[in-house]
């Protein structure tokens, strides 16, 4: 029963207040323990472990003990909050090294592009909300500095960079006008889920299918049912 029974009392604000802290307790201490907890670590070093190994330890949309899979799910609140929605790792850090100079679009906290640029590529991060708390719990900007650029202007800003992109809004056509100002040529890396994800849109899946070529694809580290990989493509036309 989730309603509180005709004539019950409502909690009051201590009870609730309480109830919040014991609650922001468990996720910090589900985050301590979690295979992420590192993050912060790895940004600064500009390196992560590898796929392999945070796979092991429970990240991975395959994992099915229970008792894992929630505790990952509330790190994940943290996660997100603080830094943003993938799992760095050292195949996906060699795999975007290989690119050219990069520009990040729709950066968010811009913890990506920092761990980049501290693994020595170079890297800058763009977003449309470049300072400030955008509705994720994270704060835009806060790891590197984002310039305010939505993803088209971004691209045709910095035309010369193939283009990151990780989590494009799920049912928003901003990540598709971006890969639609991409001359032929230019490599596109994207994190996101595979059609009908919570990741873009239909109509994203549909244009790089048709006018882009997959060159590769990675399995990166995932939350639970999270599906989640890194795809990197080339504009063919
Ligand atoms: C789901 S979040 C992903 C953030 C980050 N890339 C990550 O993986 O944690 C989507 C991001 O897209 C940004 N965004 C929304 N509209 C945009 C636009 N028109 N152009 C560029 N970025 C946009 C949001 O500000 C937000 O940072």
């Amino acid at each position: 029963m989730t309603a509180l029974a005709a004539g019950a009392q409502q909690p009051s604000e201590e009870t609730l207040r309480l109830a919040r802290a014991v609650y922001a307790g468990r996720l910090q201490a589900a985050f301590q323990r979690s295979p992420v907890a590192r993050i912060a670590d790895w940004i600064a070093a500009g390196q992560a472990p590898t796929a392999e190994s945070l796979r092991a330890a429970g990240l991975t949309t395959r994992s099915t003990d229970p008792e894992r899979v929630r505790e990952l799910r509330l790190a994940r609140k943290v996660f997100v909050r603080t830094w943003g929605f993938s799992i760095p790792c050292a195949e996906a850090i060699g795999v975007l090294s290989r690119l050219g100079p990069l520009v990040e679009i729709g950066a968010g906290s811009g913890y990506w592009t920092a761990l980049l640029r501290h693994a020595g590529l170079d890297a800058i991060a763009t977003d449309a909300a470049a300072t400030g708390n955008i509705g994720y719990g994270f704060e835009a900007g806060r790891f590197c500095p984002v310039e305010p650029l939505s993803g088209h202007a971004a691209v045709r800003a910095h035309p010369e960079r193939d283009v990151f992109c990780a989590w494009p809004t799920e049912g928003s056509p901003w990540a598709l006008a971006a890969v639609r100002a991409m001359p032929v040529g230019r490599r596109l890396a994207l994190i996101g889920e595979p059609r009908g994800g919570i990741t873009g849109t239909p109509g994203l899946h549909h244009f790089l299918e048709t006018r882009f070529q997959l060159l590769g694809a990675l399995a990166i580290p995932q939350f639970p049912r999270c599906a989640d990989q890194l795809s990197v493509y080339q504009r063919t036309r």
